[in-house]
C-alpha cells in the first residue's frame, strides 16, 4: 500500500495509566481496554502507527505538554484546571465519581462524608479528580484526611484491610475493584458526573484530526461496540 511504499508511517503515542479497568489495564503483556481500542481505531483511521506509553496518572499531562506523547487518553476528566495546560477532544464517555466502603460501613451516603463533624480517611489515586474533590471538600474543610495511592487498586486494597474508611474513584473501575475484593460495596449516591476526553498539547493540529476520526467512529458504531465489549449493561 501507499504507506509501505513511502517507508514508515508516523507513530501516534498515547500516554495512559493502565491501572483503570475497563478503560486501560494490563492483560498479560498487553494493555487493553476501551481507551486502548478507541485510541488504536483513531490511529488506524488517520493512517498512523500506534503505541501506548504506560505511566503514572499525574505524568500524562506533562508527557503531552512536553511532546513526549501525541495525546493522553486515560478515562481523563475534562476540568477547568487541566484546560489551562492542555486542549481536550470532544467527550467520548461519561464518568461518575463514586464512593467505595466496606459493606458494614457507617458511611451510607456521600452526605456522611461532607457533613459537619465528619472525620474519615479517604483513599484516592494521586492526581485524579477523586483526589481533587477529597482535597477540596474533605481535607480542605477539616472533615478528614486523604491517603494518596499510585494505583486505584492499592487504595481499594487499603480499604479492604481496614486502613482507610472509603475510596473515591470512577464508577467503572470501582465496579471492577469491588468485584475483585470481598466485603466492599459502592454507595448508591454519586459524588460527581464528569466528561471523559482525550488531551493534547495546546493548539496541536491533532485535536481537530482526532475529533474528526472520533466523530466517524461514533457515527459508524465502532465506539459503542468497543464500550459494549468491556461494559456489560
Ligand atoms: N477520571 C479521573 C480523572 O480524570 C480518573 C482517571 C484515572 N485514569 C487512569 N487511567 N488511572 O482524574
Amino acid at each position: 500500500d501507499k504507506d509501505a511504499a513511502n517507508g514508515e508511517k508516523e507513530t501516534l503515542i498515547m500516554a495512559t495509566n493502565a491501572e483503570f479497568p475497563p478503560y486501560e489495564y494490563h492483560e498479560g503483556q498487553n494493555i487493553v481496554g476501551i481507551d486502548a481500542e478507541i485510541g488504536a481505531a483513531i490511529a488506524e483511521k488517520l493512517g498512523y502507527n500506534f503505541q501506548i506509553d504506560d505511566m503514572a496518572f499525574d505524568s500524562i499531562i506533562p508527557a503531552v505538554t512536553s511532546g513526549k506523547a501525541s495525546f493522553g487518553m486515560a478515562g481523563m476528566t475534562v476540568t477547568p484546571d487541566r484546560l489551562e495546560s492542555v486542549d481536550f477532544s470532544d467527550s467520548y464517555a461519561t464518568g461518575i465519581q463514586v464512593v467505595i466502603v466496606k459493606e458494614d460501613s457507617t458511611i451510607t451516603s456521600v452526605d456522611d462524608l461532607l457533613k459537619e463533624g465528619a472525620k474519615h480517611s479517604v483513599g484516592v489515586q494521586t492526581g485524579t479528580t477523586g483526589d481533587i474533590y477529597a482535597s477540596d471538600d474533605i481535607e480542605g474543610k477539616g472533615l478528614g484526611t486523604i491517603e494518596r495511592y499510585n494505583k486505584g487498586a492499592d487504595a481499594v486494597q487499603s480499604l479492604a484491610t481496614g486502613k482507610i474508611d472509603c475510596v473515591i474513584i470512577d464508577k467503572e473501575p470501582a465496579k471492577a475493584f469491588v468485584e475483585a475484593n470481598q466485603g466492599l460495596k459502592i454507595l448508591d449516591t454519586e459524588y460527581a458526573v464528569e466528561d471523559y476526553a482525550i488531551c493534547f498539547a495546546k493548539d496541536s493540529e491533532l485535536t481537530e484530526k482526532v475529533n474528526g476520526a472520533l466523530k466517524e467512529l461514533v457515527a459508524d458504531g465502532t465506539v459503542q461496540k468497543i464500550i459494549d465489549k468491556y461494559i456489560k449493561a
